[in-house]
This record gives structure tokens, C-alpha cells and sequence, in this order.
């Protein structure tokens, strides 16, 4: 990611910080509208696991200038996800949903820029969490990296 990118990520996301609960109800609703067999993947309550998910964009939001040092992280808890059930054509259907609510919470703020800035990022970030999980799963070849 470009120094510009990181700037309107983080600018975009304290603009979404003090509307988190919000988003986070948008978001799985647009989630579980574009695929709503996801829905019986999240057993606990939904504000907390929204709180998780504002909190882990969050870190990735302030680890932007240092992502390779998060990476390893990120990697174990894309392993994590297999356990939960999530497969990786979902991180399509997550990531969708992401740019719609950020869309949604930012209008006119959520720039092209912005909006290719965040697709970096979600890329990055779900690269790698596959990269973790195809490690993790049992009878997968996997090439490290
Ligand atoms: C960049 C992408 C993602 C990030 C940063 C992320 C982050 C997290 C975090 C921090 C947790 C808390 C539990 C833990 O740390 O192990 C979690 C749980 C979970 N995530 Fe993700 N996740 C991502 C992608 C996805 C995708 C693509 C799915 C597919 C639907 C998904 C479904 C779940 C489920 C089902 C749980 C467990 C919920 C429960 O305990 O009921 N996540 N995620």
C-alpha cells in the first residue's frame, strides 16, 4: 500500500470508529442478505462479535505502516477460520459486504480512492488469512511463503 492509501484508510476509519456499532449491525446484515448459509456460521451473541470485528480492523488499521509484522498473526487466524467453518470463497462475500457498509457509513467520504485503498488492504489481509487456513487444513499442499 502507497503512504496516500494508508492515509485515507485511517481517515476513513475514524470516521467509521463512532458510528462502530452501526456498521457493524450494517454490515452483518449485508453480509447474511449476500449469503445467508453464513448466518449459521456465527454462534455467538452479534454486538460482541461486531465489537471483535470493529477491534480487528482497528489493529489493522494502526499496523498499516508495519502489515508484514502483523502478517504471522493474520495467517494463524486464518487457520482459526477453518475451525469455524469459513471457506474461502467467502472472503469474497466478506469483503463485499465490507466495502458496502463502508460505502454506506461514509457516502460522499468514501472516495474512489478511499474505496481502492480498503481493497487493498481487505486483500492483503485475506491473502494472507487463506494462506494460513490452506496451511492448517489437513491434506492441503501448502507453499509457505
Ligand atoms: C480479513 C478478514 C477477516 C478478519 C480480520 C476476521 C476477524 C475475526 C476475528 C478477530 C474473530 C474472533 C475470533 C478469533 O480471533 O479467532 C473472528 C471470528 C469469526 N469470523 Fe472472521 N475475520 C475475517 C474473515 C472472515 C470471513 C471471510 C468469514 C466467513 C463468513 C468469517 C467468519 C467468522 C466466524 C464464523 C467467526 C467465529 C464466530 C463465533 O465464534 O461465533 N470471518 N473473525
Amino acid at each position: 500500500m502507497t503512504g496516500e492509501q494508508i492515509r485515507l484508510v485511517r481517515e476513513s476509519f475514524e470516521k467509521v470508529a463512532p458510528i462502530a456499532g452501526t456498521a457493524a449491525q450494517l454490515f452483518y446484515a449485508r453480509l447474511f442478505d449476500l449469503d445467508p448459509s453464513l448466518e449459521s456460521l456465527f454462534k455467538g451473541d452479534m454486538a460482541e462479535q461486531g465489537r471483535k470485528l470493529m477491534q480487528m480492523i482497528g489493529a489493522a488499521v494502526r499496523s498499516l505502516d508495519r502489515l508484514e509484522q502483523v502478517m504471522p498473526a493474520v495467517r494463524t487466524l486464518g487457520a482459526r477460520h477453518v475451525a469455524y467453518g469459513v471457506r474461502e470463497e467467502h472472503y469474497r462475500t466478506v469483503g463485499r459486504a465490507l466495502i458496502w457498509t463502508l460505502r454506506k457509513g461514509l457516502r460522499e467520504d468514501f472516495t474512489p480512492e478511499a474505496e481502492a485503498a480498503w481493497a487493498e488492504l481487505y486483500a492483503a489481509l485475506s491473502a494472507a488469512m487463506k494462506g494460513g487456513a490452506a496451511a492448517a487444513r489437513p491434506g492441503v499442499v501448502a507453499f509457505a511463503r
